[in-house]
């Protein structure tokens, strides 16, 4: 921990030289929900996963990044440059009764979906439903330390990110040799996912989640799987578009719920556009320095420095510093 604050301190003067308005708050309680967009290690304990992200500079980055996109400061009460978001670790590192349950917990597993049968090949991974399994049970081991109030205080307080439905496409639906694309059509799959995603949200919601950001997908139609299926390797057009449909309906549910459900806040992160201008003109963003694309996001670790330009774009923050932290100590 000493380490990485360290690191991450050293990680903010240096952005502070370029963004001296942004400043370094105490840190925020996050739960992190998602795929191998947002997962920090937890599938290496899992001894028969086949998708493994605990590699060096890997899926972190983007995902926060893109996070962060002028989204979070505007809705809740206080402002980005207080807001001192660190990564938490993986669930699975922890033991049991870790101390380390109060402090933030990341769920995120690679090849997860919001259905279980997603990402079926990789043997072992956490689903969204088994995340949030996970998180009740974290929730109840705090219980056992601060008691039931001060614990309900503190996860109605917490901040919860949650990155998931990419896989449900790429590892699923679009995937000729599984049944879910021959079963439904898209209309039909779009409904299965926003239906078990409201009952999901509403599960975290029932556990105490009451300021939330979910993710939105990025252009899926532009990950190399799916690129090389155009004859000139170009962007799949139709795959574009369900995202974009799967988003507007993602943000229609989220509306519902906060309506819906008292306090909640639920809010949704849209970062397509970014991310396709990214695709599009990466010279723009740091020429070859950039960039990978995978899974709907893109991978900024190997940059090594992240010029000006984006971080005005993306609003960078305190995150880029635990990136480079997880890349020093691998
Ligand atoms: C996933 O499986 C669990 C346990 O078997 C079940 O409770 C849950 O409803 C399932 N979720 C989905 C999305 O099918
Ligand atoms: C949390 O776990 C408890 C105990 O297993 C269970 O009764 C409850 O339904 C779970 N809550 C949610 C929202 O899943």
């Amino acid at each position: 921990m000493a380490i990485v604050q360290g690191l991450a301190l050293a990680a903010a003067l240096i952005f502070a030289a370029a963004t001296t308005s942004l400043t370094y708050a105490a840190s925020v309680v996050t739960y992190v929900f998602g795929d191998s967009l947002t997962e920090v290690g937890n599938n290496k304990y899992l001894q028969y996963s086949l998708a493994r992200s605990d590699y060096p500079c890997m899926n972190i980055p983007a995902q926060v990044l893109l996070w962060l996109t002028s989204f979070l400061p505007n809705f809740w009460d206080f402002e980005a440059a207080k807001l001192g978001i660190q990564s938490p670790p993986p669930y699975l590192s922890l033991s049991k009764n870790d101390d380390a349950l109060l402090d933030g917990v990341n769920y995120a597993s690679g090849g997860a979906g919001i259905l279980n049968d997603t990402g079926l090949y990789f043997i072992q991974r956490l689903s969204f439903d088994d995340q949030i399994d996970c998180f009740n049970k974290t929730k109840e081991v705090i219980k056992t330390k601060i008691g039931d109030a001060a614990t309900n205080k503190h996860v109605n307080e917490a901040l919860y990110f949650i990155g998931i439905g990419s896989n449900d496409y790429v590892n699923n639906f679009l995937q000729p040799f599984l049944a879910d694309g021959q079963q439904y059509t898209h209309d039909e799959f779009l409904e299965l996912l926003i239906s078990t995603l409201d009952q999901q949200l509403i599960r975290l919601y029932q556990l105490g989640a009451r300021k939330a950001v979910f993710h939105g997908l990025g252009p899926l139609g532009c990950i190399p799987s799916q690129r090389v299926k155009s004859k000139k390797g170009i962007c799949l057009k139709r795959v574009n578009e369900w995202a974009l449909e799967f988003n507007s309906r993602a943000q229609k549910l989220l509306n519902t719920l906060n309506q819906r459900l008292p306090s909640a806040k639920f809010l949704f992160a849209d970062t397509y556009g970014d991310v396709l201008d990214l695709i599009n003109n990466p010279t723009a963003y740091g020429e070859s320095e950039l960039v990978e694309f995978i899974d709907g996001a893109v991978i900024f670790a190997r940059v090594p420095l992240i010029l000006p330009e984006l971080q005005a774009k993306f609003k960078i923050i305190e995150l880029v510093s635990s990136v480079r932290a997880r890349c020093k100590t691998t």
